[in-house]
């Protein structure tokens, strides 16, 4: 079934998207291989896009869960992109997450389980950041992932989320966002990961004053298109309809922003004959602009499109976050 935008422009293609979303594996193509350091994270943005349109089973349950637990890497304790590669906390999110949907109690991790707690956990330093991986650069968006798994799991303690929540308040700037390391220009996807984390750590108090930080996400919106750019002065893209709109949620002002402008924005992005979502109007469609321009829609507006509601801090099905052991300060 189609669902038609109010002002009847462009229809959401549901089953192309659907098919988009499955063939990706079997298109076998050169973007393929090169994007196997990506391929766990793409698995996640395909499945959230399919249990985001109420459709998961159109992806075979036992055989993304095998393909997860395939790439788990047992010398460092993390998941990898791909089988055989080292583990990263970007992957090792996306698994968690991946799995989560799928089986409430994470059985399946059994005794990898143990491992893969010391492996993040060992990720921080002592500033209260955390690297992706023990030779890689620190950013705000490794915080953000490992609260989140770490929530996951039910493993937060105040020794970790403590210092990570310092660290994170010295990454906001005078303009009210936040950057990937204190002193860095602030960017919408940065001010999600920070604003995700605060949230998770049941920290958004901290903002005490969020207008200016509000202010900054609404002036997002690009007009006439009516998308939303990451930063001042650059070009509007699908993907922020997440990275702010997600923001603006988790601090209830969704309505700063023209929200029928960008739902129309996002439905200009489909490729209305083979399916997928682009960044901006005619481009080369991808699974990660598809996921955020889903997701986003979701957070517009679920209902219309007989969505599930997506949470805007773990980017996940709110009836599944539900069950999440809240940490509390
Ligand atoms: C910009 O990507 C996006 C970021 C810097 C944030 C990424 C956040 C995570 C990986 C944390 C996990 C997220 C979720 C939702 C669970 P880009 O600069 O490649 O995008 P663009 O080129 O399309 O602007
Ligand atoms: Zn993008």
């Amino acid at each position: 079934m189609e669902v038609t935008s109010d002002t009847d422009v462009f229809p959401f293609v549901r089953e192309k998207h659907i098919n988009f979303i499955i063939e990706q594996d079997s298109h076998r193509s050169f973007e393929y291989w090169l994007t196997e350091h990506l391929r766990l994270n793409g698995l996640y943005w395909g499945i959230t896009a399919l249990v985001t349109m109420d459709t998961l089973d159109s992806l075979p349950k036992e055989e993304v869960m095998d393909f997860v637990i395939k790439c788990w890497d047992s010398k460092s304790g993390g998941f990898g992109a791909f089988p055989k590669h080292d583990g990263h906390l970007l992957s090792t999110l996306s698994a968690l997450q991946i799995l989560r949907i799928y089986d409430d109690e994470l059985n399946i991790l059994g005794n990898r389980r143990a491992q893969l707690i010391s492996f993040i956990k060992n990720l921080q330093l002592k500033d209260g950041s955390f690297q992706g991986d023990r030779f890689g650069e620190v950013d705000t968006r490794f915080v953000y992932v490992s609260l989140s798994a770490l929530s996951i799991l039910g493993e937060l303690t105040p020794e970790i989320v403590n210092p990570a929540v310092e660290f994170i308040m010295k990454c906001q700037n005078f303009d009210g966002g936040f950057g990937m390391v204190p002193g860095a220009e602030s960017h919408a996807a940065q001010v999600f990961t920070c604003l995700g984390a605060l949230a998770v750590a049941d920290s958004l108090h901290l903002l005490e004053n969020d207008t200016k930080l509000s202010n900054w996400l609404s002036e997002r919106q690009v007009l006439p298109t009516g998308g939303l750019n990451g930063r001042p002065e650059k070009l509007p893209d699908v993907c922020y309809s997440w990275w702010v709109l997600s923001s603006l949620s988790i601090l209830k002002k969704t309505h700063w922003v023209d929200l029928s402008k960008l739902e129309n924005f996002v439905l200009s992005c489909q490729d209305l004959i083979n399916g997928g979502i682009s960044d901006r109007p005619d481009n080369q469609t991808d699974i990660y602009h598809t996921c955020f321009g889903i997701t986003g829609l979701s957070l517009i507006n679920h209902e219309k499109y007989n969505f599930k509601p997506v949470d805007p801090i773990y980017c996940m099905p709110s009836e599944v976050t539900k069950h999440f052991k809240k940490w509390k300060n």
